[in-house]
């Protein structure tokens, strides 16, 4: 985070743009959740810029929220961003926000906060998730369980390539191939970024498939392989 001396009178921060991304799938308006907040950077600046009306900043941890309570009050925003101590979604109720983000945490955990609170089995609930790791459990059990992929963008952080989703609740209960598990929606982009998304995953399954020597892992190698970049089509 920097300040931005653009708006030096504001004093306001900028995000870094794996949070950036995050913030651009937020529809103006929102009552936000941000789960697993630490430094309740995303909330404020949501606020602040008139995307998000009001934001509870949320975290498991009393010294994560105490960062948070921190920076509120520096950035003026108590009015507009609250805090919560919460494990996942466990202290929130029906109705407190339409937006559900959590990010920076691993895919298990995201799809065992999200599939712990049915209450966000709700159209009008948007879910915007950016998993560190295993974004192909996230994908896999939320499709499952009846979310929609709606939109998927990959993105840039410190050296390496993360995927921010967002889904909403349709009762459209899928059960995918591992192909869309692992690819989501990023197959359908052409950029630089998820070309890198791309050709790590591979890395990463042909690492496996060393270890393993399963047939499935082998199977969907070479599904993903035509759209890795060492493949000259
Ligand atoms: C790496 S930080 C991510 C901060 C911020 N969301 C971001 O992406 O920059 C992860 C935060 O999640 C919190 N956390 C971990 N498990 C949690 C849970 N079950 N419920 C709420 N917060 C949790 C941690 O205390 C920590 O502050």
């Amino acid at each position: 985070m920097y300040l931005d001396n653009s708006t030096k009178s504001k004093r306001l921060f900028k995000l870094d743009l794996r949070l950036q991304v995050c913030a651009d799938m937020v529809k103006r308006g929102s009552k936000v959740a941000d789960i697993g907040t630490d430094h309740a950077y995303l909330p404020i600046w949501l606020c602040k810029n008139n995307i998000a009306c009001s934001a509870i900043a949320s975290d498991i941890r009393r010294e994560p929220l105490n960062s948070a309570k921190k920076h509120i009050l520096q950035y003026d925003a108590e009015d507009f961003v609250t805090t919560r101590l919460s494990d996942g979604l466990k202290e929130f109720k029906t109705g407190e926000c339409d937006c559900v983000i959590i990010a920076g945490m691993g895919g298990e955990l995201i799809r065992n906060i999200i599939l712990s609170a049915d209450w966000v089995k709700n159209k009008d609930i948007t879910l915007i998730l950016q998993p560190m790791t295993k974004g192909e459990i996230v994908r896999k059990d939320l499709s499952a369980e009846g979310f929609d992929l709606i939109e998927e963008k990959s993105v840039m952080a410190m050296g390496k390539v993360y995927t921010v989703m967002k889904w909403i609740y349709s009762g459209n209960i899928r059960e995918n191939d591992d192909f869309f598990n692992y690819m989501g929606l990023l197959v359908n982009d052409r950029s630089d970024t998820t070309q890198k998304y791309i050709d790590s995953l591979l890395h990463h399954l042909r690492n496996k498939y060393e270890g393993y020597k399963s047939p499935e892992i082998l199977d969907l190698i070479n599904k993903i392989a035509p759209y890795g970049s060492d493949i000259i089509d």
